[in-house]
């Protein structure tokens, strides 16, 4: 691993305390990055920030947030200025599912994950940019990465609204990128497939729950049967390449672009 490859990138992750976002912070720092990690679970962020300290290199702070509001994300953006003197990398991580066959969807499942998975990007965005803007310009892009799905490109029976919302998070990448690109900031996404954490794990009960699937597992069974060309599911760690590639000078070149990491399910 080259420790110095994003050195000077100080980095605000959202949705830090586990998951793809707690395994992006510690690959981050562990490049050089300072990293601000943030999340509704404030003491499980500081957690994950306390042992980046301990391990060296690139610094860590945690700031509680919601994401779905906007004063937290300004809070967060503040708290990175804070700590490092500037930021220069968004990484809009948080997220959540709760599958609901068509008919069955209702108006809270609909406005729970919206709110979470696109409002919050939206906003998030918004807040890191305008903070890189009044920052005025830099060298080098300023970036802000998205993270998408396979939900973004693929329709889903089980999942109307996850995928709803994460077709939206391409849309945000896609029209941020020309938005954003008079301040020399570049927006991409990466958007994985099946990834073993706790979002997974509570997935894989619902669908059980809801009647989709028969047992416990049985989801990751048929996924890797029946959709995935590499014949198994991903860690956290197959997603911290692309994540350190698109928050690196090596993606300098790129904007409007969602790189899927989803073990061949879709294809384009
Ligand atoms: N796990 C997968 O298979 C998979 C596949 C494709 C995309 N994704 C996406 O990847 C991202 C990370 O997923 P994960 O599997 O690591 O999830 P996870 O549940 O392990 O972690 C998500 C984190 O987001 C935080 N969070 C949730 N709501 C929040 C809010 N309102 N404000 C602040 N923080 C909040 C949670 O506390 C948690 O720490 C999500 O956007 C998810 O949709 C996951």
């Amino acid at each position: 691993m080259d420790t110095e490859r994003l050195k000077g990138k100080n980095i605000l992750i959202t949705g830090a305390a586990r998951g793809m976002g707690a395994a992006n912070a510690e690959a981050f720092a562990a490049q050089g990055a300072n990293v601000c990690l943030g999340d509704l679970d404030g003491d499980e962020a500081q957690k994950v920030a306390d042992a980046i300290n301990a391990a060296g290199n690139g610094k860590a702070v945690a700031v509680r947030m919601d994401v779905t509001s906007r004063a937290d994300n300004a809070a967060a953006v503040a708290a990175t200025v804070e700590a490092f003197g500037s930021i220069n990398v968004g990484l809009f991580n948080a997220g959540l599912n709760k599958p609901r066959f068509f008919m069955d969807i209702d108006e809270d499942n609909w406005d729970m994950i919206m709110n979470v998975n696109t409002k919050a990007m939206w906003l998030g965005m918004q807040e890191v940019a305008r903070q890189m803007i009044a920052q005025g310009p830099q060298d080098k892009p300023y970036k802000l990465i998205n993270v998408g799905s396979i939900a973004s490109r693929k329709p889903l029976v089980d999942v109307t609204v996850y995928c709803t919302s994460k077709y939206g998070c391409l849309a945000l990448t896609e029209c941020g990128a020309l938005g954003l690109a008079e301040h020399n900031i570049t927006v991409n996404g990466y958007a994985p497939g099946v990834v073993v954490t706790p979002l997974w794990e509570q997935l894989d009960k619902d669908l059980v729950e809801i009647g989709f699937k028969e047992r416990a597992g049985q989801a990751y069974d048929d996924i890797v049967e029946n959709n995935l060309v590499i014949k198994r599911v991903s860690y956290p760690k197959d997603v911290v390449g692309t994540a350190s590639f698109l928050a690196s000078d090596d993606s300098d070149y790129m904007t409007g672009q969602m790189i899927s990491i989803d073990g061949g399910w879709v294809t384009k």
